[in-house]
């Protein structure tokens, strides 16, 4: 065997990993993989707890995720409890979930992928971060950090705390909004509403046109996609059913409760990240990146992919102008910076919306719950793809079994397929370099994956892995419980 290439760690992605690339005797790729380096396990740890505690233990799971998961988690108990919060307890879940997307979408395009687009994917790393952008583009920079600090402050207003929230609980949402509350939230919004049109106007003057061979070429792969929508295909991202389409187009849509019907979770013995797969296909799993089996993304691209329509008018008018430019679906990996910012229009547009809405300030916003021995299940869709938390509890309530199927992990088979792809179109003959090695990253950050939320594979297979290596770096030993 050749020459071995480690990227650790990946940078500007949130969580922790590392890719290797195993070169053959000529120097041509022969094999990649993408190893998450982490492990949550929250999985097994939530077992025996009370579940109405759940949506604020599992705000633990992920500092820069808490209200996907205090959501799906909220969801998931109003199924255990079997009740229906009332309309203004979900509004104002629905409400700080796209606020939510607001802040993650902003954080990912201008600081995480931001610096390999204006600086230039080989500009040496030392720049190609985001001291460079507030060195190169000081306005943008300031705005980015003004409008993330908007987006915290109203979650502060409206919940009370804006990361590890408390506020859904079962049945609904336990903190009611005052008119004055809302009064001083809505210029906010309105202006991270301005920051968002800005943005996708900015992307689509200064940078999509400089990159378009790169977006056509770049960790390019053919799947399926997932995403949640409305019963008249209008995208959702607090609630819906799910629609599973294939990379032909044809879709077909389910209640998310049916969900293990249609998907399954695989195990791979390198990864504590578990890999999801459309087992509804029947053709199995495959991650080889000229006959893919059974593989479907989530998260911006997705979501847009499987929509029929947008609920606001701006991001609506971003949607015709993007599926006209690049089909459905759109396969091109880069493309989720594109979609990512259409949907923060949709969210910053949502969230004036419902603040708008005379009910969100209505006092009645959660009802009583009583415990049973129950299950449930709840979804959302979190900015990094379609959450779900699958709870079964005793009669006392205590929880006895939990599955976690979140954003990023419905993603890691095609991000292995990605970075594959890109190493092994841009690494010939032996030959790369710095620039190189980060187009292999550029494929996994068009995802912006969350790996501490996802890594919750406690099967029995793996636990810890120890490689034992020479002074050269080669490996001698390696040892697996
Ligand atoms: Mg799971
Ligand atoms: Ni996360």
């Amino acid at each position: 065997m050749g020459k071995k290439i480690v990227i650790q760690p990946v940078s500007r992605i949130e969580g922790h990993a590392k890719i290797i690339i195993q070169l053959d005797d000529t120097g041509n790729v022969a094999d990649t993989k993408v190893n998450v380096v982490e492990l949550r396990g929250f999985e097994k740890f939530c077992i025996g707890r009370p579940v109405e505690e759940l949506p604020r233990i599992v705000t633990s799971i992920c500092g820069v995720c808490p209200w996907s998961h205090h959501l799906a988690s909220a969801k998931a108990n109003d199924a255990v409890f079997g009740v229906e919060p009332p309309p203004a307890g979900t509004k104002l879940r629905d409400l700080c979930n796209s606020i939510a997307f607001t802040e993650e979408h902003i954080l990912h395009f201008f600081f995480l992928a931001g610096p390999d687009f204006v600086m230039g994917p080989d500009a040496d790393y030392s720049v190609r971060n985001v001291i460079g952008i507030a060195q190169t583009h000081p306005e943008i920079g300031q705005k980015v950090v003004r409008n993330r600090h908007l987006g915290a402050e109203i979650l502060e207003i409206v919940s009370g705390k804006s990361i590890h929230p408390v506020t859904a609980v079962p049945g609904g949402f336990s903190k009611p909004l005052t008119k004055a509350e809302r009064d001083k939230v809505l210029p906010m919004a309105e202006e991270v509403l301005e920051f968002a049109k800005f943005s996708i106007a900015f992307a689509k003057e200064s940078i999509f046109p400089k990159y378009l061979d790169t977006v056509k070429t770049l960790g390019v792969i053919n799947t399926g996609f997932m995403g949640t929508v409305t019963d008249d295909g209008t995208l959702n991202v607090y609630d819906g059913k799910l629609r599973l389409m294939k990379p032909d187009g044809s879709y077909e849509d389910f209640a998310y409760e049916q969900y293990t019907d249609y998907i399954s979770e695989r195990i791979q013995d390198w990864s504590y990240l578990k890999f999801p797969y459309a087992k509804s296909w029947g053709d199995g799993f495959s991650m080889d990146i000229d006959d893919p089996k059974g593989i479907y993304r989530t998260n911006a691209l997705a979501r847009i992919n499987v929509a029929d329509k947008m609920a606001t008018p701006l991001a609506q008018k971003e949607f015709e102008e993007f599926r006209a430019a690049f089909g459905r679906p759109a396969q091109l990996t880069l493309l989720y910076h594109w979609a990512r910012l259409i949907e923060l229009l949709y969210n910053a547009e949502h969230v004036v919306e419902l603040l708008n809405d005379p009910e969100i300030t209505s006092t009645e916003t959660r009802v009583p719950v009583t415990p049973r021995a129950s299950k449930g299940i709840g979804c959302t869709e979190a900015p990094r793809g379609t959450l779900i938390h699958d709870y079964e509890t005793d009669e006392k309530g205590l929880v006895t079994n939990v599955n976690l199927i979140v954003g990023t992990t419905h993603n890691n088979a095609p991000i292995n397929m990605s970075v594959n792809q890109a190493a092994k179109t841009l690494i010939k003959d032996g030959n790369y370099d710095q620039g190189i090695l980060n187009m292999v990253e550029m494929s996994i950050r068009a995802y912006d994956p969350c790996l501490s939320c996802a890594t919750h594979n406690l099967d029995g297979r793996i636990a810890v892995c120890v490689d034992i290596v020479d002074a050269d770096g080669n490996l001698k030993d390696s040892f697996k419980n």
